[in-house]
């Protein structure tokens, strides 16, 4: 079986708002309540457990009361690490076997494709990850008088954007958090970043994510993520044509190198 994590710890420092960002409505319903609509929905997803920010606990048990889903659902309070969200989880699991994907409350714009696909990956892969490639030029920077300056430009055709859901294999994800716990140094910013140091034999198969599985994390992403709920089945098509969309990429590709 596999398990769905929705971490909602956070607090949402960089949109400065009072509520927890996961809480501010989007078309008309709060960002969670997307997020879970959409696992909610997903039949290949057994459970789900949500970890929420401390104090807004009883705001998430009333969207999940809202929801009526036949599923099960947990609502348990965060950490004050994205890291220590995740192994709340973990110990949540406490003597399980299954399968996880830990998705961004934040990401309300996740599909039922991407979700399927991380599900039939993991029944072949220990580790995934979703991500898409980068439009844009990413560049390495080392702070220098009064700034910074370009260190590396690595080569944009294998740089990709990592987005969520990540999934293991409990125990594989387990056993990397036993293993980051006795470093002193430990530090991460996502799930795979954890596996692919403490357990670096471990593949990390990557999964197509979407354009449209934004995270929103700046102001600007509200407005955004506003636009695309209403634009909603105009994108349908642009779902559905996912080959076309990475042949598109390959052609912009050729079109740089010829020129
Ligand atoms: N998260 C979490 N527990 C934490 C911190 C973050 O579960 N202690 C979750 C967030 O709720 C979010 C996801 O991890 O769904 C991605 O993190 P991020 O966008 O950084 O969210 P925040 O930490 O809320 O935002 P900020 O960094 O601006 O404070």
């Amino acid at each position: 079986t596999t398990v769905a994590v929705i971490l909602a710890g956070g607090t949402g420092e960089r949109i400065g708002l009072k509520l927890p960002k996961q809480l501010i409505k989007v078309a008309g319903k709060p960002v969670l309540r997307h997020t879970l609509e959409t696992f909610v929905a997903t039949d290949r997803i057994a459970e789900i457990i949500i970890l929420m920010t401390p104090n807004f606990v009883e705001d998430v048990e009333k969207i999940v009361a809202d929801l009526g889903s036949d599923k099960p659902i947990t609502v348990l309070a965060g950490g004050s690490t994205r890291s220590e969200t995740t192994m709340k989880a973990i110990a949540a699991l406490d003597g399980r076997e299954c399968n996880i994907l830990l998705h961004d409350a934040v990401r309300p714009l996740v599909d039922q494709r991407i979700i399927g696909d991380c599900v039939t990956a993991l029944a072949r892969h220990e580790a995934i990850d979703v991500a898409i490639p980068s439009a844009d030029t990413i560049i390495v920077t080392e702070p220098a008088e009064g700034g910074e300056i370009i260190s590396d430009i690595p080569d944009r055709a294998k740089l990709r954007r990592g987005q969520t859901p990540q999934g293991f294999r409990l125990s594989v994800l387990r056993r990397a958090y036993e293993l980051a716990m006795q470093d002193p140094d430990f530090k991460a910013t996502d799930d795979c970043g954890v596996v692919r140091r403490y357990l670096p034999e471990v593949p990390i198969y990557v999964v197509h994510g979407s354009e449209q599985n934004m995270k929103i994390t700046h102001p600007v992403d509200i407005y955004l993520a506003d636009r695309l709920f209403q634009l909603g089945s105009h994108l349908a098509p642009v779902q559905a044509s996912r080959e076309a969309y990475e042949a598109g990429i390959a052609g912009r590709t050729a079109v740089v190198l010829g020129g």
